[in-house]
């Protein structure tokens, strides 16, 4: 199955993830700018597309353009991953992907969750002041659960929490036959 990769990345965590997956498949990839310059033709030679963005306060950045287009690609298998700086098993995942899809694009499009991190160096100043003030906002909150405790802690400073096992079930996905 001839496999397409298209990504969106800031600071490098979603390039990285792309890039595993498209190594693992034999895959082409593409950052979403280049793929936007294509024509229809381009992607008609591809039975698998799959779209990575980074998660921005919930949401999947330019996933709607990725959205619009699977709407006539509905012959192709197509997945969407999200990387975000929360851990895999964190409950607001769950929430993320569930609104991310319709109930109708989710019978043509498989959803996935890859957890990456945070580099604060990478990062650029609108994101890094939009952090500073998540960041401050979560600290001031009175009765913080442990959890948040933690997690305020865990993202005030850079992290690596990505690896390529969380590719595994995006390529089995993708070469199902
Ligand atoms: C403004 C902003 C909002 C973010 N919101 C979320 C979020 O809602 N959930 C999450 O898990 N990570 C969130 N993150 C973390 C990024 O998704 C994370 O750093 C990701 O790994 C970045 O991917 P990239 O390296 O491909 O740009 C946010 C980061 C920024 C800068």
């Amino acid at each position: 199955m001839k496999t397409l990769v298209i990504y969106t990345s800031q600071t490098g965590f979603t390039k990285k993830y792309a890039e595993w997956i498209a190594e693992k498949t034999s895959g082409d990839i593409l950052e979403l700018k280049e793929a936007q310059k294509k024509s229809d033709s381009f992607f008609a030679d591809y039975q698998a597309i799959v779209y990575g963005g980074w998660l921005m306060a919930g949401s999947t950045v330019k996933v709607k353009w990725f959205l619009n287009k699977a709407a006539s690609w509905q012959d192709k298998r197509l997945a969407v991953f999200c990387v975000g700086g929360s851990p895999n098993d964190n409950p607001d995942i769950e929430v993320t992907l569930k609104k991310m899809l319709t109930d109708e694009q989710r019978k043509y499009i498989r959803p996935f969750y890859c957890q990456g991190g945070f580099n604060y160096e990478k990062m650029n100043g609108p994101s890094r002041l939009a952090m500073k003030m998540f960041v401050s906002a979560l600290k001031k909150k009175k009765d913080q659960t442990e959890e948040e405790k933690i997690m305020t802690k865990m993202i005030a400073t850079s992290y690596d929490i990505s690896d390529i096992k969380y590719t595994e079930p995006i390529v089995e996905y993708l070469e199902k036959p």
